[in-house]
Order: structure tokens, then C-alpha cells, then sequence
């Protein structure tokens, strides 16, 4: 089973970023625990990072071809983007949302998730962990289906 691992603005600064919300480990340590957890439950992780919300939507669309399942944290993106949502939608691949940080607990803002309605699950505040939580959600609703 393939997986696209997406990744949206400013995750790129992980460990420099807010350490206290986001922790000190860095983006690169991020693809190492992801592209690990993945091949302990058999699974390939193709990991990607992007600034821009339709890099990201690219992203999802060429998924379409390829991939059996999509872990995306859009960042900022999840509490603004209608075409993120859209493009999860338009692919039907079974999506799992991930916050490293509990956005539930956080500004009212971070209240609204348009990506969480074209996922299957989500994960927060669990930092790196929910990346592999993601993962096993995938292998085993993709199991099912
Ligand atoms: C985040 C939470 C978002 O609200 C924020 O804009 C981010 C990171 C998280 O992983 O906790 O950039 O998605």
C-alpha cells in the first residue's frame, strides 16, 4: 500500500516553530519517524511538503494514480481551504487528517476543519504519533474495503 503523506505551510519549520506547541524535533526528523512507521506496518510513505495551497491540491489530484490512501496536515489550510476539501473529495481516497498540536483546545479560529469532512478520521495533539496512528487508520479501513 502506497501512502501520500502531505504536509502543509510552515510544518517545514518544525523545531524552530513554536517549540512549545510543536515540540523541538525537526521537519526532517518528521520523514524519518513517518518513512519508519510505515515500513514497521508494511506501507510505503512518499512524504511531501509545500507552503502552497495549490501545490497541495496538485498533490492530491495526481494521487488519484497511484496511491491507496492520503494523511494530510494542511497546517493553516485546514481552517481556510475549500479546495483542499474539494480535491480530497474530487480523488475519493480514504483521507485521515492529522494536528500535531490539540487544535480542539486552541483559538477559536482553529475550530473549523473543511478537510475533516472528506476524511475518515482525525488525530490531534498526539505530535509525531498521530502520523502513525494515520497510517494504521489507512492500512486497516483499506483492509476493510
Ligand atoms: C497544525 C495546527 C494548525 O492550526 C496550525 O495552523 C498549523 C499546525 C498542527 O499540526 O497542530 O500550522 O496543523
Amino acid at each position: 500500500m502506497k501512502i501520500l503523506v502531505l504536509n502543509g505551510p510552515n510544518l517545514n519549520m518544525l523545531g524552530k516553530r513554536e517549540p512549545g506547541i510543536y515540540g523541538a524535533q525537526s521537519y526532517a526528523d518528521l520523514v524519518a519517524f513517518i518513512e519508519k512507521s510505515a515500513a514497521e506496518e508494511g506501507l510505503e510513505a512518499d512524504c511531501r511538503q509545500s507552503n502552497h495551497e495549490g501545490t497541495l491540491v496538485d498533490w492530491i489530484q495526481e494521487a488519484a494514480d497511484g496511491y491507496d490512501g492520503i494523511v494530510i496536515n494542511p497546517g493553516a489550510y485546514t481552517h481556510t481551504s475549500i479546495a483542499l476539501l474539494d480535491a480530497l473529495k474530487a480523488v475519493n481516497l480514504p483521507a485521515v487528517e492529522v494536528h500535531i498540536s490539540d487544535v480542539s483546545k486552541r483559538e477559536d479560529f482553529r475550530q473549523v476543519s473543511y478537510v475533516r469532512m472528506a476524511c475518515v478520521k482525525t488525530y490531534m495533539g498526539l505530535g509525531f504519533e498521530g502520523y502513525r496512528q494515520a497510517l494504521i487508520c489507512l492500512k486497516e479501513h483499506c483492509g476493510r474495503s
